[in-house]
Order: structure tokens, then sequence, then C-alpha cells
């Protein structure tokens, strides 16, 4: 049975749900699940935007056929060549074989990579501020290059101001039978969701993202409508402002991650020790996290959310422990920026830890140390609580 709804006039929802999937990528766990979207035009002429994961193309293909019914699809337009929504190209192609496939020049060299069909004979290229009548729509192309791949394109529908933004303000999450962010309880169900879709998926391209905000019309957007996760009519300037303090990697608060590897409890309990110190000293938002516990991409979006951090790690094999150090690359490769902390070692008998944490903070831009960082020796000792304490009043201070 088909699940679509008209979300504006003549523009249905007729994408689904994946409740399935442990992780997207195989990397981010999905504790929520993810929505693939994708949207039908049904003017004199009709066009579907992007397709969805195979994971769910029966579902999706019984939806396209019941919005269609009798008439065939004129044009489907590929916003984005990942095959978390491509992968149902070559499906609709066959289904429709007289449809006119829209991508740049780079969408159909991504297509050919993946896949064997020849759209030769389907296909459309088009460039930045190209434009598509379909009837009352008219579809208006911008390249998104790097948000999150280079072929990205977001298209704007003129008429009824709709970005179809393709990775753009998406999130994790279902779409529990409401689709637009005004219809829920969106801080609740999808703030975080959103975010820790953002720093870990376009997270690294924030000076792309804002490179595209240049060229829309932000005015003229009334809706927007991403691949993933809610769609948006009210509240624009929320997600908008959201989007503009990631991409130039600004603080959404103030407030203090605090990250640990621990492998016998000693190096935790310095940290929780600290925790302690910064809550007293006034600090009321406080996350922690161990590296060893939780999914690295829940960490991200905390540091990319709060404007201050706390690193504690043990040596290991006379090197930073591994979990520890590959979030740390992670985070270099994401671009994460514009941050103050402090960092806290501990070892037994050889001293690494700090120094290759500071050698990957070196790679990072704007990343500011404060304080003198604590080497603990095993276990933090009574004696060295004044260290501890310089480290939360410095940091605490910095914060507020
Ligand atoms: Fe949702 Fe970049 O794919």
């Amino acid at each position: 049975m088909q699940i679509t709804r008209e979300v504006v006039d003549q523009v249905f929802w007729v994408g689904g749900n994946d409740n399935r999937l442990e992780r997207f990528e195989n990397m981010f766990a999905l504790p929520e699940g993810v929505a693939y979207n994708s949207y039908l035009i049904v003017d004199e002429q009709t066009v579907l935007l992007d397709t969805v994961d195979r994971a769910i193309s029966g579902q999706y293909l019984e939806n396209i056929r019941g919005v269609l019914q009798n008439r065939t699809l004129d044009y489907l337009v590929i916003n984005h060549m990942e095959p978390d929504h491509c992968a149902n190209i070559e499906a609709i192609v066959a289904l429709y074989p007289e449809v006119t496939v829209i991508g740049n020049k780079k969408t159909f060299d991504f297509f050919h990579q993946y896949y064997q069909s020849d759209l030769s004979k389907n296909s459309l290229i088009v460039k930045e501020g190209d434009t598509l009548s379909v009837g009352k729509h008219t579809l208006k192309f911008y390249m998104a290059p790097m948000v999150h791949w280079p072929e990205v394109m977001f298209t704007f529908e003129e008429s009824q101001g709709i970005l179809f933004s393709a990775d753009a303000f998406g999130s994790f999450g279902l779409l529990r039978g409401n689709l637009f962010a005004d219809e829920v309880d969106w801080p609740t169900l999808f703030l975080d969701e959103t975010r820790r879709y953002y720093a870990n998926i376009v997270g690294r391209y924030g000076s792309q993202v804002q490179a595209v905000f240049k060229r829309l019309p932000l005015d003229q957007i009334k809706m927007i409508f991403p691949l993933h996760g809610p769609l948006w009519r009210q509240d624009l300037p929320l997600i908008l402002n959201l989007y503009n303090q990631w991409s130039t990697y600004t603080p959404e608060k103030r407030g203090v991650t605090l990250i640990y590897a621990s492998m016998y409890g000693n190096t935790e309990s310095a940290v929780f020790v600290l925790a302690n110190k910064l809550a007293q000293r006034g600090i009321k938002d406080l996350r922690i996290w161990d590296v060893s516990k939780s999914e690295p991409s829940f960490i991200i979006s905390d540091l990319f959310k709060y404007s201050h951090f706390v690193l504690a790690s043990p040596t290991y094999n006379m090197h930073l422990y591994l979990p520890f150090e590959a979030l740390l690359r992670e985070l270099t490769l994401l671009n994460w920026q514009n941050r103050r902390g402090v960092l806290i070692g501990n070892h037994t008998w050889s001293s690494a830890a700090l120094k290759v944490m500071q050698g990957l903070l070196g790679q990072m831009k704007d990343i500011e140390v404060l304080g003198e960082p604590l080497d603990i020796l095993s276990s933090l000792k009574a004696e060295r609580e004044g260290e501890l304490d310089a480290l939360a009043t410095i940091l605490s201070e910095d914060v507020l």
C-alpha cells in the first residue's frame, strides 16, 4: 500500500523510512532509524526529485505508481548521486523508459561508475542557473559541490519557493507519519540528530556550505525539502541559523564536552573529579563521553555543539590510546576548529598520550589549549589536586 502525502499543491512526498539499517554508511549508529525523502511534482509534466536507498525500493516504487497512476514520468532530477538516494534510478528508467534524467556532468560520471545502464538517450545535463518549466512549476538548478559530494546540486522551485536541498538540512531519525518539522516536537525529536547528521556527514565542508548559501535566493525560499528528516515550511531562520553556526564552526552553546579513555578507571576518575569542580564553579552544560563506550558520531556532535573541551587519555603502547587517537583524527578530517579546552594524560612508565594529542590538535585550526596539561602518574593523588583545581578555574573562567 502506498505511503505518500501531497505536501504542497501538486508536490508529493514519496519517500520512506528505514528502521532496519544498523549504521548509516555502515559507520553511524541509527538508534532512531533514517528516512530517505523523494518528491514528485505532478504538473503539466511530472518530475521526480531524487530516489531512495535500495533497502526500501518496494515501498518506493509503489508510492510513485500510486501517485502517478496512469501518467508517465517526464523528468527525474538527481540532486545527489550517493547510493542512499540514487539506488533506484535504473528501476525508474526501466518503469518509465521515456523519462529524461537531469543532472550535471559529474552526476552522470558517477552514475556510470556505479551502474551499468546506458543513460545517454535519457540524460539532460544542466549547469548553474539553468531552468526547466513543467507547467505552473519552474525549477532552477544551483550547483552545491561538496555539500556532501562534488556532484551535489540543489533545485529551487520558483513558484512555491521550495528548495530541494539534497543532504543539506537533513537529519537522522524516522519520519513518524508527520513530515514537517512544525508538526512534531522538533527540538526534542530532531535537533540532536540533525546536528549529529551535519557534524559527521557534512561537517568537513563548512566553507562549501557557506559558498552555496551566498548564491541561493534566500529571500525567496519559503520551504526546504531535504533528502533526510523533516521538511521545513515554518521557522526557516531556526534551521538556517543553526546551519550558519555549524558551517562556520561557531559553538552553539557555552559548555564543556569531557571526553576520556580509561583502561582501569583512573583517567575516568580524574575526569569526574574535574567535572565536579567545574560544576561547583558554575558550569551548567557538562557532557561526559567514554570513547570506548560511545560511538564517535555522538561525541563529535557534542564537540560541534559546545564551546569547550576536556580531552583525557592514557598512554597505550607508548602512543595515544587508539580509540582516542581515532576520534582526534576524525575531528581533523571534519575540520573541527575554533574551540578551547584542557588536556589530561595518564601513564605508568612512559608518557606519550599528551604529546600525540598535542600533535593532532596542532593540525587543527584555532584549537587553543588552556593552562598546563596535567600528566597523571597512574592515578590522581591528593597532592596533585591543586593542578586540577587550576585547570578547573582557567576552564570555567573561559567558559563563563
Ligand atoms: Fe544522504 Fe550524501 O547522502
